[in-house]
């Protein structure tokens, strides 16, 4: 009884302790694809495990409430995004600057719908404070006003890894030389065609950027963000204390980052394998010939491919030695094959996991790209849209995964891939070695984003390790105005010689020619 009421006594203690410790921490996740809120939620479970008091705005309240943790849910965006999500199969069609083009206006709605959100509006006057937002910078800049209503600073997360407009945030540097333009499938080894492309796009993007979506997204922010003597909307990165990118250089490649951008990617990565459910683990237990996992991510439905395309994936599974994890939204698939199991829900991470999982059959998406190289497990791609192409170019580059474009998808280019690499072992002893040098960092990811949170919050901001390119405009970060004064010079210095150059050519050779002509005149004059 003694022992007990000590332990009381000490837990609450204890809890006291980690609510004085304990920050207050603002989430905005707004984006209506799952996989971002994946990101951003496994971090911010992390930092409500550690103590600290969450509020979470994005679209996916907890189904199970959780300690230190409340909601401000934004249910309106998935209503009203629902048909362009369901139309996401025919966005592959399109061009480069088409799809930017979209993802910007994308963008530019989501915040809009975000902001317009009555528990969000009512959130932004409650005049809370926070010691820091931890916030997704997805095409969403107005909502950088969220530290400022609040008065933090902010932990911008990149789902998206690196990019133009979050190396904007920090003054990240990006040499288009090497950094590729994560809309196209290029890799950091460019040769002189690929160089012209990269820079084409990315100067596309830039006006783009700045002229068209940009100028939008200052009209949403001074429309919707509260407050009266808010900061211009141009000086609001200066608020941005720290980058986290969902990207890691094992599975991407090496490029510069300034201080305040670090690498955190596969943060969502569930590091202790969960027992499987009974029928998947009976199912998996019994491949002795091996299995393969399909799925095409949260945002992508299976039943929305076209019948001619899901009679020809059918057909090669059927014709397959190999058991099938196909993760299909529908209750019924007309001709399933024995060895085929649907379901609209996998536990992805714990499948990987399983010894006799040879193959994972993926869109190509960043997280999915992620989990399968930490378990080791090469892969067939089918991108559809973004930076899927990217994930797939660089995981034929680096030899562990084999990309199957959708227009071509049939029997034939399907069931090829999937024999070519269950039969030859490069691809598996690839990736094996990937997933060892991914493994290989100082810290879990998901530790360091945690880390690099609380030291912000605990330094107020740190402004000593925001780089001085971060207030920098245009033109002082590209020198333009001391180039400028350089050019001028220069121009004066070669007027100056060649003015010399006259005089000194003018004594010898100009006098006498000056002379004739004078001598001409007044010879003229003297007729006259
Ligand atoms: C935001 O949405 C409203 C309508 O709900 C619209 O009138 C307005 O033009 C939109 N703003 C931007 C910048 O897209």
């Amino acid at each position: 009884m003694r022992l007990i009421s000590l332990y009381c006594v000490l837990a609450t203690i204890a809890s006291i302790c980690m609510i004085t410790n304990g920050y207050k921490i603002l989430g905005v996740f707004p984006t209506m694809a799952k996989s971002h809120y994946i990101v951003g939620s496994s971090l911010m479970k992390g930092l409500a495990e550690k103590g600290h008091e969450i509020t979470m705005i994005s679209p996916f309240p907890l189904s199970k409430p959780m300690k230190n943790w409340r909601d401000i849910p934004t249910p309106g965006i998935l209503e009203k995004t629902k048909a362009l999500m369901d139309n996401i199969i025919n966005l592959r069609s399109q061009g480069v600057i088409e799809a930017l083009v979209d993802l910007f206006n994308m963008g530019l709605m989501l915040t809009n719908l975000t902001l317009q959100e009555p528990s969000v509006q009512n959130f932004l006057r409650s005049k809370e404070k926070f010691d820091v937002v931890v916030m997704e910078i997805f095409v969403n800049e107005a909502d950088i006003g969220f530290g400022a209503v609040f008065d933090a600073p902010i932990v911008g997360v990149s789902t998206f890894g690196s990019n133009m407009w979050v190396n904007d945030m920090v003054g990240s540097p990006a040499p288009l030389s090497y950094v590729p333009n994560p809309f196209i499938p290029l890799t950091d080894r460019m040769s002189l065609l690929e160089r012209l492309g990269n820079i084409g796009v990315s100067v596309a993007e830039r006006l783009y950027n700045d002229f068209v979506y940009l100028p939008k997204q200052k009209e949403l922010y001074e429309k919707m963000i509260p407050g009266d003597n808010k900061p211009c909307f141009y000086e609001l990165r200066k608020n941005i204390s720290m980058v986290l990118l969902n990207s890691h250089f094992s599975v991407g490649h090496p490029k510069p980052y300034v201080t305040n951008m670090v690498e955190v990617g596969g943060m969502h990565i569930n590091r202790k394998t969960k027992p499987l459910p009974a029928d998947i683990k009976k199912f998996l237990d019994e491949a002795k010939d091996g299995a393969i996992y399909f799925s095409m991510g949260s945002n992508l439905k299976s039943k929305l491919l076209p019948v001619e395309k899901r009679e020809a994936i059918l057909k090669t599974f059927a014709g397959l030695k190999q058991r099938v994890l196909w993760k299909f939204e529908d209750k019924e698939l007309p001709g399933k094959p024995n060895n085929v199991l649907i379901s609209d829900w996998f536990p992805q991470d714990d499948i990987l996991s399983h010894p006799n999982v040879k193959l994972f059959i993926t869109h190509g998406g960043l997280l999915s790209s992620m989990e399968t190289i930490y378990h080791g497990v090469p892969i067939i791609g089918i991108p559809m849209f973004g930076d899927q192409f990217l994930n797939m170019a660089r995981a034929e580059r680096a030899g562990f995964g084999i990309t199957v474009d959708y227009e071509q998808l049939s029997q034939k280019t399907l069931g090829d891939a999937i024999r070519e690499i269950l039969s030859n072992n490069k691809y598996a002893l690839q990736i094996k070695e990937m997933s060892r040098r991914y493994k290989d960092q100082p810290m879990l990811p998901l530790e360091t984003a945690i880390y690099w949170v609380e030291y912000v919050a605990r330094h107020k901001g740190a402004d000593h390790i925001k780089s001085a390119s971060q207030a920098l405009s245009f033109i002082q970060y590209h020198n333009l105005d001391a180039f400028g004064i350089i050019l001028l010079a220069f121009y004066l210095v070669y007027r100056l010689i060649m003015g010399m150059l006259r005089k000194v050519f003018g004594l010898c050779f100009g006098r006498t020619k000056t002379e004739e002509k004078k001598v001409k005149v007044t010879n003229k004059k003297k007729k006259n």
